[in-house]
């Protein structure tokens, strides 16, 4: 049995006026649950700034509470030098250690139990404030597709930013989506990825396996965002996924739990 969480936060505007109070409510919920690992699936900050994913950092408690996997989000690369800053490398680097190929950061894997957590960055900065597009890259694929072959036996489970689908089973709209998808799902797929956990979108859904989508796919919405802020709580085991969203009560100041959903990966 594994279990984890997958959250993912965000400090813009007055949509995510709460933040600061909602995950000190959290840093409660790591400590009362006793999380095997935790998954966080990009967009820290709005801008990457330093000091902003700083601060994300130390509210998450980076570094002190249970073992984790991070990947930035397109805000935590959202100019040039925001990207070749490291920031986001430097404060989620309690979270980002793992088997990799050669020096280079991503993707990179964490054995979590009988599973593998497997860490690939689909974020990349663009030059026009309008465009969220992300990308893999070739050489990051390459590297993918080697780490996936050569870990040991175990399911892998893909963490990234960018979804497959939209809650309501389209595509990204162009300059919000992923430029190289289809070549991380067919990576994904031929290297026996059972399921893919993203963020990007701020309400959280999933969609299981189909003709269309090789393994189920799951998207952790937003911690922070007001009034849709959640995340989810997973155990597994064997090859069944049972998904608790944690639903942030304003009046409480806490968390509640919201509609189990529970999947059969296919392992
Ligand atoms: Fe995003």
């Amino acid at each position: 049995m594994s279990a984890w969480i997958n959250l993912s936060l965000l400090g813009r505007g007055k949509n995510f006026r709460h933040s600061e109070r909602i995950l000190t409510a959290l840093r409660q919920e790591l400590k009362q649950r006793n999380f095997d690992h935790l998954v966080f699936s990009g967009d820290a900050t709005a801008l990457g700034f330093g000091e902003e994913m700083r601060r994300a950092a130390e509210l998450l408690g980076v570094g002190e509470g249970p073992p984790g996997l991070a990947v930035p989000g397109n805000h935590d690369y959202c100019t040039r030098a925001a990207m070749r800053s490291g920031h986001f490398e430097h404060y989620f680097a309690p979270w980002q250690s793992g088997e990799r190929i050669g020096e280079e950061v991503y993707p990179f894997a964490q054995r979590v139990g009988p599973v593998w957590l497997v860490a690939v960055n689909s974020s990349s900065a663009n030059r026009l404030y309008w465009d969220a597009r992300g990308r893999v890259g070739a050489a990051q694929l390459a590297r993918l597709e080697k780490l996936l072959a050569g870990l040991e036996s175990g399911p892998r489970i893909l963490v990234t930013h960018y979804p497959i689908w939209l809650a309501e089973g389209r595509r990204e709209r162009a300059f919000h989506g992923l430029r190289d998808l289809d070549d991380l799902v067919s990576v994904a797929q031929r290297g026996g990825v059972v399921l893919w956990l993203h963020g990007h979108r701020h309400e959280p859904y999933y969609h299981p396996g189909s003709e269309r989508t090789p393994f189920p796919v799951i998207c952790a919405g937003s911690v922070t965002h007001c009034g849709r802020w959640s995340y989810n709580d997973y155990t597994l085991t064997g090859s069944h996924l049972r998904a608790v969203p944690r639903i942030f009560v304003e009046e409480q100041g806490s968390f509640r739990d919201g509609c189990t959903f529970e999947l059969d990966l296919p392992i």
